[in-house]
């Protein structure tokens, strides 16, 4: 099967493209990453990108006069390593136009709630300061909006009476890394069918999901 090309763009930790790397080096995904690009430098992403002979890039929005400039050259450089299919991994800035025109529906970002619960910044404790008993993560192409387009993959986490906003974080990370690589894999396979909100995986497993209570049902 042919490789589709990513460029991932982070800012900061880069667990999420660690499990990307991880995915394709043991066979499991059928991607190259041709350049990772962050907008802070400095950062460990960089540094796993480095470990694995993968460019890395930094483009400082510093240096440019407006959001719209920082995009082009983010663009430019995407497009200069022939790059198909653009990932997100804790990419902690909102696009504009000119990169979503550019890779029209060809962009991913992975989020730490089960979306729309919980859109923008510091879910997770959010999530654990209201009091709900599920939380998880998302997979979803990328549009104007906030944390809106639309959805690829959702995996769902349990919160339990002991946990703090930090356990919550970890145990959605750990799923955040196997829902993504999943995702792109759909991708590279050609099973993913935009129509409108909705995202269809072509001939995938309908084998029924149990429901799930937290806490579990007791009597019913
Ligand atoms: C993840 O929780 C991701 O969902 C969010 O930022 C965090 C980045 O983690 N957008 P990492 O940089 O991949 O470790």
């Amino acid at each position: 099967m042919e490789k589709i090309n990513l460029g991932v763009l982070v800012s900061g930790g880069g667990s999420n493209l660690q499990s990307i790397i991880d995915s394709i080096e043991s066979g499991r995904l059928d991607a190259v990453i041709r350049v990772v690009i962050s907008n802070v430098p400095d950062v460990r992403a960089l540094e796993r990108a480095k470990n694995h002979h993968i460019p890395a890039v930094v483009i400082d929005p510093e240096n440019f006069r407006t959001r719209e400039e920082f995009d082009r050259e983010i663009v430019d450089v995407l497009k200069n390593h022939c790059v198909d299919l653009v990932i997100m991994a804790g990419f902690m800035r909102i696009l504009t136009p000119v990169l979503l025109k550019a890779f029209p529906m060809k962009i991913m970002n992975i989020h730490p709630a089960l979306l729309p619960s919980f859109q923008g910044l510091h879910v997770q404790q959010r999530a654990f300061d209201y009091g709900v008993k599920f939380s998880g993560c998302t997979v979803h192409f990328a549009d104007e909006g906030v944390d809106t387009g639309p959805i690829i993959i959702q995996a769902v986490v349990p919160i339990y009476d002991d946990d703090t906003a930090d356990t919550l974080q970890k145990r959605i990370l750990k799923e955040e890394h196997r829902i993504y690589p999943q995702a792109i894999q759909f991708y590279a396979e050609g099973r993913l069918e935009i129509d409108g909100r909705k995202v269809h995986i072509k001939n995938y497993c309908t084998m029924e999901t149990p429901c799930m209570h937290n806490p579990p049902l007791e009597k019913f």
